[in-house]
């Protein structure tokens, strides 16, 4: 039986797209869902291409009801993977999915995480920061941002030069280099 997958997403999805790429022909993995709180994100239009359905939802529905939770159930989602997920996950969801929530964060945790660090507000407090490395953190997703066990980090070099550009592009090349992989491989360990 395929293992399947969610992917919540809030923005342009480009790690999303390079799961959709690695399972598009898979026989063990599928992606049963791609959900969003952003009925704009251009996550929404990768999937279409590859022919995922998503849902998009707010804020009522996502902290005030269990559907989503119904939803994932009903599709039997065996691992919910965030990628570029802006919005704070639920303690209903955490406790339906326990160890099953993975989440990629652009910064080498603990440093630069929490509350209202995302996407380019990481990006810019690492150079505010001076920081001569920079880095990617993938990790479990317990009720607070950023906080459960890591399960990879990687980090690039930053040099004096580097502007916010530069380093967005050499996180996200990590990111799409090991996401993937990351995601593939914690399926593997997943007995349906
Ligand atoms: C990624 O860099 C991801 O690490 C970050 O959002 C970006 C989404 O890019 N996530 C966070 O900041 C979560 N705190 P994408 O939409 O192109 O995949």
């Amino acid at each position: 039986m395929k293992k399947r997958i969610a992917i919540f997403a809030s923005g342009s999805g480009s790690n999303a797209q390079k799961i959709m790429e690695l399972f598009k022909r898979s026989t063990e993995v599928e992606i049963a869902l791609v959900l969003t709180n952003n009925p704009d994100a251009y996550v929404l239009q990768r999937a279409d291409n590859f022919e995922i359905p998503s849902h998009i939802f707010d804020r009522k529905e996502f902290y005030e009801t269990d559907h989503i939770i119904e939803l994932l159930r009903n599709l039997d989602v065996d691992l919910i993977v965030l990628a570029g997920f802006l919005w704070l996950i639920p303690k209903n969801l955490v406790e339906n999915y326990p160890g099953r929530i993975i989440n990629i964060h652009p910064a080498i945790l603990p440093k630069f995480g929490g509350k209202g660090m995302y996407g380019d507000n990481v990006h810019k407090a690492v150079l505010a920061a001076g920081e001569t490395e920079g880095g990617i953190t993938i990790h479990y997703v317990n009720e607070n941002y950023d906080e459960g066990e890591y399960i990879y980090q990687a980090k690039y070099r930053i040099d004096k030069s580097d502007n916010l550009e530069m380093i967005k592009f050499k996180g996200q090349q990590l990111e799409h280099q090991h996401y993937p992989r990351i995601v593939e491989s914690i399926l593997k360990k997943i007995k349906k």
